[in-house]
């Protein structure tokens, strides 16, 4: 194999033939030293439009534009070199019509370099993912608990209380598989239902509040690292920044008050030449 293969990223096909047998680990990214730090551990880096409460300060993702999706989708591209890069396409940039969402789209691969793109597949959005399908994006679906719908579910609340919740959770996976994506995202939903959609459709599924027996998970990287007080139920932490960080900011503004910073190694002592 030459290096030029070995260095090239996962593709949407090889991704979609993880099913059933090896399981695909995702995470989101933002940035490029986190996409760098993520790269060699992933196989799918997710730009998530949750850009917009991680990073932004913003109450939910429904503020999220398509200009600040390509900021992030371009950081990610620079850092990364060998996971599939998906960007989130936002509230507002595919929800009219196929063709929007295709104007959208081409505008995310071209300034980004991604390689894929994601929709929340709400009834309707079928026929936007195989007109997106059929003229070469790959697309991601996204069903379950729909982020940019949270004002019409009235919060972020879990799928599959009642019969017409999971139905309406299972006809979405359904029809966004035959739609031709090759992956969804199965967020916020019973484990039963989630192990339902996974035997029912042919895309892989990925997990986030949802079940082991996805083909994959995918988690906030934020999350994991432990930068927020709080995180949902379904989140396990596998550090804890937060504190990291604390202390590294007392100790460097108790070394600045005290004048011990900067010391003597921290200085540039240059001859007049
Ligand atoms: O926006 C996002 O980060 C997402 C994942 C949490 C699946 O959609």
């Amino acid at each position: 194999m030459s290096s030029h293969n070995q260095l090239r990223r996962l593709t949407a096909p090889e991704i979609a033939a993880r099913k059933g047998h090896e399981k695909i680990v995702c995470l989101t990214a933002y940035t490029a030293p986190m996409a760098e730090l993520l790269d060699p551990h992933v196989d799918l880096l997710l730009v998530g439009d949750s850009v917009g409460m991680v990073l932004h300060g913003l109450p939910t993702t429904v503020g999220v534009t398509l200009e600040m999706m390509v900021i992030h989708g371009q950081a990610v591209m620079r850092g990364s070199s060998r996971a599939l890069v998906v960007v989130d396409l936002p509230f507002g940039s595919y929800e009219r019509s196929p063709q929007q969402a295709h104007k959208s789209a081409v505008t995310l691969m071209r300034k980004t370099g991604c390689q894929a793109v994601k929709v929340e597949s709400g009834e309707g959005v079928a026929e936007t993912i195989s007109f997106l399908v059929e003229r070469g994006i790959p697309v991601v679906g996204h069903v379950g608990l729909r982020p940019q719908a949270t004002n019409v579910d009235g919060g972020f609340k879990a799928k599959g209380r009642s019969t017409a919740e999971r139905e309406r959770a299972m006809a979405e996976a359904r029809a966004t598989d035959r739609a031709g994506a090759f992956a969804i995202v199965v967020e916020g939903v019973a484990a039963d239902l989630a192990d339902e959609i996974t035997r029912a459709v042919d895309a892989p599924t990925i997990g986030i509040g949802a079940s082991p027996q996805c083909d994959g998970q995918i988690l906030v990287t934020d999350d994991i690292l432990g930068l927020f007080d709080w995180t949902p139920k379904f989140v396990r932490r596998y550090g804890n920044l937060r504190e990291t960080i604390s202390q590294a900011v007392q100790s460097y503004a108790r070394d600045v008050r005290s004048g011990d910073f900067p010391g003597t190694a921290e200085l540039y002592t240059l001859k007049i030449g």
